[in-house]
């Protein structure tokens, strides 16, 4: 990862540049700002210039479809595996894929991929880290976002950290097929034990963990529910 750069002052989007593109496995696209930062579901991502990380990476091999959910689980994995040393606060994950300090929101992930049959053909991994941003940056969502800086009071390398996520993910990516994620990524899970609504799905029960393919396993009145899908909201009730 990282041998073929493409760096943008300024974007409309890391993602959507990359996929439009027939770029190379393992290329990183990185800008200073986006201009149409995308979330998931169509929404947006405040993208300040030159405050936080911005960038999407290419990978062009193949897994299996039933790989889907552990795949885009190893984002956000491998990101706080990367960065959790340098930050006195603990980093949570918010299944499938955001990361929270202090139950605010510091980094988003959007994972776009190609599929073919029952094969996954290309990934687009979107990630978008919140490091040096302000307060004031993140206008009517400051209340539910935040950055490393605001969290820990100080400022941060962003090309140390930049390197250091790329070859956690990297890493994390070659030993895929033995890497297990559900306990990893159980430890640090947000709002483990607490009750939660699945919006959309009318789901509502205790968050009690991952089951081995990564889905959210929760308690209902019905039993134990598992739900998959990456595109689910869950929100603490
Ligand atoms: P969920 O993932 O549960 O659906 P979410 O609010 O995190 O909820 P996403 O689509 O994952 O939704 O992320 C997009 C949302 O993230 C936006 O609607 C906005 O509220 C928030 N957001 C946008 N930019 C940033 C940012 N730089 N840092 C933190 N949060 C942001
Ligand atoms: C989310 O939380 O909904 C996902 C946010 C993903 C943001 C990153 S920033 C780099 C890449 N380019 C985009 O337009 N989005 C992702």
């Amino acid at each position: 990862i990282g041998k073929n750069y493409i760096f943008f002052d300024q974007i409309d989007s890391t993602n959507m540049y990359a996929k439009s593109n027939d770029l190379p496995d393992g290329t990183v696209v990185l800008a200073e700002n986006q201009t149409k930062g995308k979330g998931r579901k169509g929404r947006r991502w405040i993208s300040s210039k030159g405050k936080g990380l911005y960038f999407s990476i290419v990978i062009k091999r193949n897994y299996p479809l039933n790989d889907l959910m552990k795949l885009s689980l190893l984002f956000p994995y491998a990101v706080k595996e990367a960065i959790k040393d340098y930050l006195e606060n603990q980093i949570k994950i918010k299944w499938p894929n955001d990361l929270y300090i202090n139950n605010r929101k510091f980094a988003g992930f959007l994972i776009e991929t190609e599929i073919e049959g029952n094969e996954i053909n290309r990934i687009i991994a979107g990630i978008g880290i919140n490091i040096n941003n302000e307060p004031e940056e993140f206008g009517d969502i400051k209340d539910t976002a935040t950055s490393l800086k605001i969290e820990e009071g100080k400022t941060f390398c962003r090309k140390e950290l930049f390197c250091r996520v790329l070859e956690t993910i990297e890493k994390s990516l070659d030993k895929f097929s033995s890497l297990d994620l559900t306990d990893e990524i159980e430890k640090d899970l947000l709002w483990k034990g607490e009750n939660i609504r699945i919006l959309d799905e009318g789901i509502e029960g205790r968050l009690i963990g991952l089951d081995r393919s990564g889905g959210l396993k929760v308690l209902t009145e019905k039993g134990v529910l598992t739900v998959y899908s990456g595109d689910i909201s869950v929100r603490k009730i």
